[in-house]
């Protein structure tokens, strides 16, 4: 499943640097992204300053961060793998208005296939809130599979949240993007 819309196949995968704090912090002040992610809500430059430079990150070699970026409009969303509790764990969110481009799609993917590439992991780890049914549809195409449910804290909506648990292995990847 290897469909790109037009706009998604001009989108690049970069590196981040303090330079993107500023339009992080309005995606992530915005309640739609907020809504479905455990970022801090409000969300201010601060948060995004010790986001962009800080160490923990990159204290495991294998963490991945990674700026969508569109021609014209440089940053508009940001996908990770990062190992949370030794598991490598991915997350993403895009600027509402380039949602529903394939956009997402794409840059999940490529984000998965260079972290498969870089690395001897098999399983990495996500989910999504029970509404998010967009993100488990980016997910579900690449061969993400549900494992369970949880419930995790959602700063913006104020309350714990159930969650859908889903697991990637290498093999259902690489047979999901023949
Ligand atoms: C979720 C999000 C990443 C999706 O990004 P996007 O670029 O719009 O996604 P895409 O256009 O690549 O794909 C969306 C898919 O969801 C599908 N979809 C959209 N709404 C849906 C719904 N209500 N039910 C089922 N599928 C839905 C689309 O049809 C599309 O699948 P298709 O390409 O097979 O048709 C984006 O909306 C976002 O950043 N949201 C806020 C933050 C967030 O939710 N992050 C993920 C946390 S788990």
């Amino acid at each position: 499943m290897n469909m790109q819309t037009p706009e998604a196949q001009l989108i690049e995968l970069t590196p981040l640097s303090l330079s993107d704090a500023d339009w992080i912090t309005q995606g992530l002040s915005t309640f739609d992204v907020a809504g479905n992610l455990t970022v801090p809500y409000p969300y201010s430059l601060a948060d995004a300053h010790l986001w962009l430079t800080g160490t923990e990150f990159w204290k495991h070699p294998d963490n991945l961060r990674l700026k969508i970026s569109h021609p014209g409009e440089g940053g508009i969303g940001v996908v990770s793998i990062r190992k949370v509790e030794n598991m490598p764990t991915l997350g993403y969110w895009l600027s509402p208005r380039f949602w529903g481009r394939g956009i997402m799609s794409r840059a999940v993917r490529d984000t998965v296939a260079r972290y498969y590439r870089q690395t001897v992991t098999d399983i990495i780890h996500s989910g999504v809130f029970h509404f998010n049914m967009a993100s488990l549809a980016v997910q579900h195409k690449i061969g993400f599979m549900e494992t369970g449910r949880s419930s995790i804290y959602c700063p913006a909506r104020g309350g714990d949240i159930e969650h859908i648990d889903t697991e990637l292995t290498r093999d259902a990847f690489e047979a999901a993007i023949q």
